[in-house]
């Protein structure tokens, strides 16, 4: 996130930024810092539809997002992380984008397949692009962790996630929005119109444009939920693409009507707090 504010409005905001931190106190920015960063929140939905086969009655999705590795969260975190993950025993597992900070500055790329690896899900594990993971020349680096790890990158695609019994639903995944080549048009084009469809997009208000589609739901990350948010004031910066929706759910209403879920991330980027934004795991439920 982040990445197209001007040098000029990103130092101004920054500065101000920690300056409210500072404002709190030692305590506060210790909070901010330190403790905030590190707790979990693992949310808990039902996604509910009468297109859900029954078969997958029960079939759990966790979501995970926005990493931003070698920026402030750790290889240790991470390591713990995909315990959790694991621990949830997801039949899905979706990863929506931003898993390094800086794929081309970061020291550690040959250590992220192995622990992604780990990640268990029988019925797959999917990814999109996140702005951070084209930064840099990032992209090729992104892809090539992924794909060892056993992720499925989903780039203007989809996939039927199928059961023995035939039946499926339908996984979509967008480029990213900032700096890649999102195309809703081309990701649907060979999916059967009557079944259940999920968009994968690191960009929430990406949402606007996909509810013209035959779309169900869409999970999102980017937005970090604001990151650093003050009570009465809101998020203290929001990066472009996630001014319309920064967390939870929301339905929107196109052409279809559209549930959106925002992802608020688990590491942080340009500055080292979360404030009222506590990193995320969400687990979806399907229903049918
Ligand atoms: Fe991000």
């Amino acid at each position: 996130m982040f990445q197209n504010l001007t040098r000029r409005t990103f130092i101004k905001r920054t500065f101000g930024s920690l300056l409210t931190v500072l404002g709190m106190g030692a305590g506060g920015y210790y909070y901010a810092n330190r403790i905030e960063p590190s707790l979990l929140e693992i949310k808990q939905l039902e996604i509910i539809h009468e297109r859900i086969p029954s078969s997958f009655n029960g079939k759990k999705i966790v979501q995970f997002s926005d990493t931003h590795l070698g920026f402030q969260y750790t290889l240790d975190k991470f390591t713990g992380l995909v315990d959790t993950i694991n621990d949830l025993q997801p039949d899905i597992i979706v990863f929506t984008g931003d898993l390094m900070d800086e794929p081309n500055k970061y020291l550690k790329t040959n250590q992220l397949a192995p622990i992604l690896k780990k990640l268990h899900a029988p019925l797959g594990k999917y990814c999109i692009y996140g702005n951070h993971d084209h930064g840099g020349y990032g992209s090729e680096i992104y892809r090539e962790i992924m794909n060892t790890a056993g992720f499925t990158i989903l780039l203007n695609s989809a996939v039927s996630v199928t059961l023995e019994d035939n039946s499926f639903i339908s996984l979509l995944g967008i480029d990213d929005r900032m700096l890649g080549r999102p195309d809703i048009t081309t990701a649907i084009k060979n999916v059967p119109n009557n079944c259940f469809k999920i968009l994968l997009s690191h960009a929430p208000d990406m949402a606007d444009t996909a509810s013209s589609y035959p779309i169900d739901w869409q999970l999102s990350g980017h937005s970090h939920g604001g990151q650093v948010k003050l009570p009465f004031i809101g998020a203290l910066v929001i990066p472009p693409f996630a001014k319309i929706y920064q967390e939870g759910h929301y339905i929107v209403c196109g052409g279809h009507e559209l549930n959106l879920y925002v992802n608020r991330g688990i590491g942080t980027t340009r500055l080292p707090f979360r404030f009222m934004a506590k990193p995320e795991l969400t687990v979806f439920t399907l229903k049918s």
